[in-house]
């Protein structure tokens, strides 16, 4: 490990609204976490909708990010995702733990959201959370010619 990668693990991280600007960044993370990423259009669609997109930064460098759409008393969390360089060390879980908190601040009274089964990582961590699978959704990622199943998982935030 660089000492400028330990000298940032001492850093506070800090949470950010994102902007378009952070785009760039946002998609050269992207790129490299999903073997199906989003697209830049995904992002700047979530901004336009007034999607609750954040930012988590350490000492000003864009390592992660989430977007959490809240309506009508629900928070489906749409994308969180960590740097590859920056994962293993408690950042998803605060990034995660950030976006529960918004979501109780905008009183909704569940959290939605749908995991790829193969994606280790993000059950693990939700089931860490708390999250609990209340189904599946058959084909709800259309990878090319072979689509994947999501496992729906819930919490609970009254
Ligand atoms: C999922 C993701 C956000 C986790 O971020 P992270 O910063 O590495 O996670 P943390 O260090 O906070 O770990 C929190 C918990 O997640 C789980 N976890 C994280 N990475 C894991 C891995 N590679 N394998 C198994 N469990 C893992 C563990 O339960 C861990 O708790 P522990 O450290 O006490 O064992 C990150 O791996 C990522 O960005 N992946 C690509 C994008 C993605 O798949 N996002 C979720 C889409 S639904």
């Amino acid at each position: 490990m660089g000492a400028r990668m330990s000298a940032l693990l001492r850093a506070a991280p800090q949470f950010r609204r994102m902007v378009a600007a952070d785009l760039d960044a946002v998609m050269a993370i992207e790129n490299v976490v999903y073997p199906h990423p989003w697209t830049r259009g995904n992002f700047s669609d979530s901004l336009k909708e007034g999607y609750h997109c954040w930012a988590l930064e350490l000492g000003g460098e864009l390592i992660g990010y989430s977007v959490v759409a809240i309506a009508a008393g629900e928070a489906h969390l749409l994308n969180l995702s960590i740097a590859t360089a920056w994962q293993r060390h408690g950042y998803g879980r605060k990034l995660l733990e950030f976006v529960i908190g918004l979501a109780r601040d905008f009183r909704a009274g569940n959290m939605y959201l749908e995991v790829r089964p193969s994606n280790e990582a993000g059950r693990c961590l939700y089931a860490g959370a708390k999250f609990r699978e209340i189904g599946r959704r058959r084909g709800y990622y259309p990878d090319q010619g072979k689509p994947e199943d999501a496992v729906v998982m819930e919490l609970e935030l009254a």
